[in-house]
């Protein structure tokens, strides 16, 4: 048997030294900012009863939690988030005390992650949660300690979007469509999947004569509304954009505008409209928030640095009645940043360095955009692609064995890598965007916002079996061999299939012709590679193209950039 003495388990990692350091110089300064605002500390035990988180399995999936039983049998989990437990302890422990309450935490939370790609299970988060008060100065209170909490320990600039759950939950609960529809669209919406929302919106329309009535009218504006939702991010400009928008459809969105809009203008008034943006199409924390949503990005790291929103209902959970509003942040992304930031100092000399002020770098990183490009197939045509959008792709064509190519004249950064690396590197933040298959994306899943379909790499996946037999008809155990073992088993399992995958690197047609399979699941473009080894399609599972995705924090602090980029794309693409 191994032994596993060495090493530290999946998703966590010692910390040397030099990040403790740069950690506790973190949590130090939050402590002292949320002292000094009269919030108080507690802590949570690192394992409860699975029940605390029972009733938010749509944000905490029993997969992402670690699970363990104690002596008696029953189920617990190793804390996966601090606002559920603290809500758990203030019906309890607190039941009564006097409102509204200022509590903070710092303490690790852990979360299964299916793939890490660099991802930590093992998360140190500090946050405040203010509860009994439901008043715009609550939330000014919250918004304001946040900025102040980024502005103490992000090593860059920083920016926070604010969104209202309100838009979306009014337009779904308006919409007439299945769950699985609405759960696509949720999807989509949170990943600026513009595509993929044109799709299934395109799909949703009012039959026959019933688009002439009132009722009819009213579709065409609810899915014309949720098809701009996720476009509708910036300043003042996207609340004047959505304003026009949502004019005269529901007195509903219009509070919840106007509440977002006074939100802004407080917030410009104390000098923090920079720090500040709003995004419309902020709708995967949905769960136990109820109107307000933020979450903050700083520069040098690559996902969300802070998260946070109103919950006025979860207290009910727990059997009290009590709104709040809390954020959380990520310490460790924080604490990799700080600490990427020092050696980049570091590694630059005498004048270089003292020159690189910190509005300086800002600005020179901020208008630079890398782009990671999958290698192969796909690479041809989008160099095609961005030289009719009026790039210099000279550098790219003849790169010889250069990985890193410049484009003359464009502050743009290519890089070529192979599928799965386009979506490693987008995620980190290393490169802000990447083009990559659909198939790549379906498979390995990720957070980033898939913002075009560049309708290049035009293939499908298929199911497909030596000429005459039908793993879908005939009886018996079936197995399947593929690259895409992910979107094997999400197939069969939607035809209500048990079938066994086997997992091959490539040239997958061999395996049912040397009797390792009884079909494939591949993507087929020409159906030529079929054709000459004695495969034949059964069925089409889907159509794939490339796609232009876009890291979350590249779209948020590097807008402009990523704007113009992905516009002079889209204008050229057929
Ligand atoms: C892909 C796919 C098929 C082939 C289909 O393989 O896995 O084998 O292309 O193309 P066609 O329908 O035009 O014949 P790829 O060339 O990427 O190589 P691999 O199988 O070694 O991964």
């Amino acid at each position: 048997m191994p032994k596993y003495d060495r090493i530290t388990p999946e998703g966590t990692r010692d910390m040397l030294s030099l990040e403790c350091e740069a950690q506790n110089r973190i949590t130090g300064k939050l402590r002292r900012i949320f002292k000094k605002d009269g919030y108080r500390e507690v802590r949570t035990p690192g394992f409860e009863f699975y029940d605390v988180f029972a009733a938010h399995a749509e944000y905490y999936p029993q997969e992402s939690m670690y699970t363990l039983a104690d002596g008696r049998g029953r189920l617990m989990t190793v804390r996966p988030d601090s606002t559920i437990p603290i809500a758990r302890m203030t019906a309890t422990k607190l039941k009564g005390a006097e409102t509204p309450l200022r509590v903070y935490y710092a303490q690790r939370v852990y979360r299964q992650q299916q793939e890490l790609r660099g991802r930590s299970g093992e998360i140190m988060q500090m946050g405040i949660e203010l509860i009994g008060s439901s008043s715009f100065d609550s939330d000014m209170e919250a918004l304001e300690l946040a900025a102040k909490a980024l502005a103490a320990a992000s090593s860059g600039r920083f920016r926070i979007e604010i969104g209202h759950v309100g838009f979306y939950n009014r337009l779904m609960a308006d919409l007439t469509a299945t769950a699985g529809e609405k759960e696509t669209i949720r999807r989509c919406i949170a990943t600026k999947n513009y595509a993929g929302l044109n799709d299934v919106l395109d799909g949703i329309r009012p039959a026959g004569r019933s688009a002439h009535t009132a009722k009819g009218a009213k579709t065409v504006k609810t899915v014309d509304m949720i098809r701009k939702l996720p476009r509708l991010f910036g300043g003042a400009e996207a609340l004047a954009e959505a304003a026009e928008l949502m004019n005269g459809y529901s007195r509903e969105l219009t509070e919840q505008l106007d509440y977002l809009d006074k939100l802004f203008r407080a917030l410009k008034k104390k000098q923090l409209a920079d720090n500040f943006m709003i995004d419309f199409g902020l709708v995967n924390q949905a769960n136990y928030y109820s109107s307000l949503v933020f979450r903050g990005y700083t520069t040098d790291a690559g996902s969300p640095v802070l998260s946070g929103g109103r919950y006025d209902d979860l207290f009910a959970d727990f059997g009290e009645d009590l709104p709040a509003t809390g954020f959380g942040l990520n310490i460790d992304m924080l604490t990799s940043a700080a600490l990427k930031k020092k050696s980049g100092t570091l590694a630059k000399t005498g004048s270089a360095a003292k020159s690189d002020a910190a509005s300086a770098s800002v600005s020179a990183s901020e208008t630079k955009v890398r782009i990671a490009l999958t290698k192969g197939r796909l690479e041809d045509d989008f160099v095609k692609l961005m030289e009719r959008a009026g790039y210099d792709v000279s550098e790219i064509r003849d790169k010889g064995r250069k990985l890193l190519l410049s484009t003359p004249g464009a502050n743009i950064e290519v890089f070529l890598a192979k599928a799965p690396d386009v979506i490693t590197y987008v995620e980190h933040g290393v490169c802000d965007i990447g083009v990559v298959g659909k198939d790549t994306i379906l498979e390995h899943g990720g957070v980033y916002y898939e913002i075009l379909d560049l309708g290049i790499g035009k293939c499908r996946f298929a199911l497909a079996a030596p000429n005459g037999q039908n793993p879908l008809a005939d009886a018996g155990a079936t197995v399947i061999a593929t690259k895409y073992p992910a979107v094997t088993g999400r197939y069969f399992e939607s035809l209500g299939m048990d079938v066994d995958i086997i997992r091959i690197e490539g040239s997958v047609e061999i395996a049912p012709l040397l009797a390792l399979a009884d079909g494939i699941v591949d993507i087929v473009e020409t159906g030529t590679t079929l054709k000459e080894n004695g495969l034949s399609v059964i069925e089409t599972i889907r159509d794939i193209s490339a796609r232009l995705i876009v890291n979350v924090s590249s779209m948020k602090l590097k807008k402009a950039a990523v704007d113009g980029f992905a516009g002079r794309i889209e204008k050229v693409i057929k």
